[in-house]
This record gives structure tokens, C-alpha cells and sequence, in this order.
């Protein structure tokens, strides 16, 4: 082999190291430029003048009229169901059988005026960002004298809404009757993502992350809170940290209970690990969930194909969904079946009420249903993932401290070295006891209890 081979073969082999090593580690900038200015997502040309502006909070409750509940009765009542393939269980998508017996408990048992008392007991509001109305919980605390509430925003994510965190609120707003402290008192401030729930979709193209977590600080602003908490999941959880790295002045801290952010490690390492575990996988925790690897990653293709449809064609899916309340049914609760416990899709009914109520699966649904918005929901995934994204969560670090709840079942699961290389100050990362993805509304108490002690240790700095 003459010299100049040998040398070739070196530089190669530098230049491959080199490319892997950068991009395990890409270097991270510390902050987007600012050059987000405002924006304008309303229906025609932006209202120019600043005066013009309605920046008005006016109240909110949810009151929806007998002619849409008759209509939804009429349409329930015409399904036309699918076949059935004898014991499928979940393993084909939602089994029509047990469909059929969510339609029965919608028409005969769900009452959505019980379920708009329950969603009514928070007060809620409307107010215009960016040509948009932004609907949102706000719920005070009652303070003793000299006592100080910490804001927080929380927010939720696909195929969830407001109604997830219905019983962590009074966790946060309340700590001494739900297992806190008084040192723990949070005002909270829950909002429906535009284009979801109850706020207004927004009509232009380009409504990616970064615009929510735009719209977002400012109504934080507005509120007149300029130094507040973020947490989220799921597409909440990517909204809150744009939040944290767009506005890293008014982001006090970022907690999040989904792995917003990966690069070629979330890959590389489970494969590696699959190798040289003790390495590349140290925690037992980490080795259970991603390994082995290959089943894993047949287990993450089988869950998200919705995601491919939804970031390339949403108009296309969601027109069938947004005409058919079971076929909004069973698209949504799948999600709440096998994204809580994979092994459910062997369950003929999905084990969908072994973690929640019908009750309450079918309120998250009804949200979707009476503001008829699962199009514009599906949207944020043609928005994030089909060439609008400022990918400002993969090009810059997060550099407000950061908590992270690492549910066992989650499905986006992150290893703690991906989320400390985005955010270098990870301040707290527990392996949760239980719970899947939909944490908030699965298991509030412990997710409650680990945004407590994420503050506490913010507050400590
Ligand atoms: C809901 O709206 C109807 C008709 O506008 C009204 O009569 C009723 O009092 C409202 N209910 C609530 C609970 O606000």
C-alpha cells in the first residue's frame, strides 16, 4: 500500500470522525436572532396601526347551542360502522365493536352540559393576538397576606387539550390540599393552542411553533406577567421551550414531560447501547424502555404514521374527521390507548378506561368536535414538520433551567444525554414510577409534584 492510499485512507477516516462527532454535537448558538417581530395570522391584511388593535381580556365561558348537540345526535346515531376483523382488538386501529359501545355511552350516559359545568369552573378568557382570538384558563390563587403566587403556563398538545390538566390545576393553585407545601402556590395560565379547543384557528400559512410560543409570551405579557414558569407536553412541550429560547428574560424555567429535541444521539446511542449498554444506555431505566432496539423503533413506525398524513396533507385527513363524530372518536381515543401502554392495542377495548373515564375521554373529543377544528389541529404538524419550522429548538440551546419528568411509557422517549446537551442547564431529571404520555391527565399528582421541585430548586438559585 503506497503512502499516498495510507494517507487517504487517515484523512478519511479523520473527516468521518470529524462529521459524526459534529454531528452528535452540534454546535449549539445561544439564543435566535430577534428578528421575530409581529405577526399577523387574522383573516386578510394585518391591522397595521398599533391603536387600532383590540388587546381587550373579555370573558369566556363554554356554551354551546342545542343545534349543535342536536346535529351531533343525529350524526352519532346515522354511524356507519366498519367491519370488523374477528380479534383484532386494537392491533388494526379502534375495534368497531367497542366502537360501537362509545357511541351507545355518548348518546344514552355523556352529558356535555355536565361536562361544560365541569370546564366552566375555571375562569376563562378570549383576547386578540396577532389578528387571532386566544382562548385561555386563567385560574388565581386565594393568597394569604404577603404571600406570592409563581405564573406558570402550561400547555397542552395533539390529540389533547385544556381539559388534560382539569386536575392538576388545583395542585398547582391549591398545593396544601393536594400533598404541597405553601412555598409551591402557582397562578395558572392554561391555553388553547390556536387552531385547537377554544381559540381561533389562524388562517394564514406558516403557524408553526415558534409563532405559538410568540403568541404566547405576549399574552403572558399582557397579563402583566414578565417573569413566569412554562411547562408542556407533547406539542406543549415544544411551544414552551421556543418560549425559553426566544424569550429567555421572561422564561423563569422550562419543564417539560416529552423529549422536544434529537439529533443523531437519540438514535445512535439506543443502537450502541443495544452493544455496550454500561456506555452509551448507563441507566437500567433507559435499557428497558429502548431496548431492543429494533422492536422499539418497529414500535414508533407502527404509532406514527398519523404523523406523516398530518405534516403533508391535514386538509385531505382531517375533512373525513371533522364530518364524522365516531371517526373523530376513534382517531383521537386510539391515541389515548397505546400511547398510554403500548401492550393495550392487544385489548379489545384498547384498555382505554383502565386510566380514564369515558366521561372525560369524550369531553377532550367534544372539544374537538363542537369547535369543529381538527383540521386546523392537524395542521401544526404540516406547519413544524413540512418546511415552515424555524427549527430554533434544534439550532440553539435552551439556556433557562430546565426539568424534565421522564414518564416510562412515553412515547417520544429522550435520554437524558440529548436533553442535556440542548439544554446544559438541566436542573432535575426523574425517571417517573409510572405513566404514558398523556401524563397530565393520567397521572397529575406526580406530575405536579415534579414541577414543585423543579421550582423549588429555580427559586433556590
Ligand atoms: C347558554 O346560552 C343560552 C342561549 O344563549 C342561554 O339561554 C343560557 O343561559 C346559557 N347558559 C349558560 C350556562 O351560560
Amino acid at each position: 500500500m503506497g503512502w499516498k492510499l495510507t494517507l487517504f485512507i487517515v484523512l478519511s477516516a479523520v473527516a468521518v470522525g470529524y462529521i459524526i462527532h459534529s454531528s452528535l454535537n452540534p454546535p449549539l448558538k445561544a439564543a435566535p436572532p430577534s428578528d421575530i417581530g409581529d405577526e399577523w395570522w387574522g383573516r386578510g391584511l394585518p391591522e397595521v396601526s398599533g391603536s387600532k388593535q383590540d388587546t381587550s381580556v373579555r370573558k369566556f365561558r363554554v356554551n354551546v347551542s342545542d343545534e349543535v348537540l342536536n346535529d351531533l345526535d343525529a350524526r352519532l346515531r346515522n354511524t356507519r360502522f366498519v367491519d370488523r376483523v374477528e380479534d383484532a382488538a386494537f392491533r388494526y386501529g379502534f375495534d368497531s365493536d367497542y366502537m360501537k359501545q362509545v357511541q351507545r355511552y355518548w348518546l344514552e350516559r355523556y352529558s356535555w352540559r355536565d361536562a361544560e359545568k365541569r370546564l366552566n369552573q375555571f375562569d376563562q378568557f378570549l383576547t386578540n393576538i396577532e389578528g387571532i382570538d386566544v382562548h385561555f384558563v386563567h385560574v388565581k390563587p386565594k393568597l394569604k397576606p404577603g404571600q406570592k403566587a409563581k405564573p406558570i403556563i402550561i400547555v397542552h398538545g395533539w390529540p389533547g387539550s385544556i381539559y388534560e390538566f382539569y386536575k392538576m390545576i388545583p395542585m398547582l393553585t391549591d398545593p396544601l390540599s393536594h400533598g404541597g407545601s405553601a412555598e409551591d402556590i402557582f397562578e395558572v395560565i392554561c391555553p388553547s393552542i390556536p387552531g385547537y379547543g377554544f381559540s381561533e384557528a389562524p388562517h394564514k400559512q406558516g403557524f408553526a411553533a415558534y409563532a405559538a410560543a410568540g403568541i404566547f409570551n405576549k399574552l403572558m405579557l399582557r397579563l402583566g406577567f414578565d417573569k413566569y414558569y412554562v411547562q408542556g407536553g407533547d406539542w406543549g412541550s415544544i411551544i414552551t421551550l421556543n418560549m425559553a429560547i426566544m424569550y429567555p428574560s421572561n422564561v423563569k424555567g422550562y419543564h417539560a414531560n416529552m423529549g422536544a429535541q434529537s439529533n443523531l444521539k437519540s438514535f445512535l446511542y439506543p443502537i450502541l447501547g443495544q452493544y455496550l449498554p454500561s456506555i452509551f444506555l448507563p441507566d437500567k431505566r433507559d435499557q428497558e424502555r429502548l431496548l431492543p432496539v429494533t422492536d422499539r423503533m418497529l414500535d414508533l413506525l407502527q404509532e406514527s404514521g398519523y404523523m406523516h398524513i398530518q405534516a403533508t396533507k391535514p386538509q385531505t385527513a382531517g375533512q373525513g374527521v371533522n364530518d364524522s363524530p365516531i371517526g373523530l372518536a376513534a382517531y383521537i381515543l386510539e391515541k389515548f390507548s397505546t400511547w398510554t401502554i403500548p401492550q393495550w392495542r392487544d385489548l379489545p377495548d384498547g384498555g382505554l378506561t383502565k386510566s380514564f373515564t369515558l366521561d372525560d375521554l369524550l369531553t377532550n373529543v367534544m372539544i374537538y368536535w363542537v369547535n369543529g377544528n381538527i383540521a386546523s389541529s392537524m395542521r401544526l404538524y404540516k406547519e413544524e414538520l413540512g418546511g415552515n419550522s424555524r427549527k430554533y429548538h434544534e439550532i440553539y440551546a435552551n439556556l433557562v433551567p430546565m426539568g424534565y419528568a421522564s414518564f416510562p411509557n412515553e412515547l417520544f422517549y429522550n435520554i437524558r444525554a440529548v436533553t442535556k446537551h440542548y439544554n446544559p442547564n438541566l436542573m432535575s431529571f426523574n425517571y417517573m414510577p409510572r405513566g404514558g404520555h398523556f401524563a397530565a391527565f393520567e397521572e397529575p399528582q406526580l406530575l405536579a409534584e415534579d414541577i414543585r421541585q423543579f421550582v423549588r430548586k429555580v427559586e433556590a438559585l
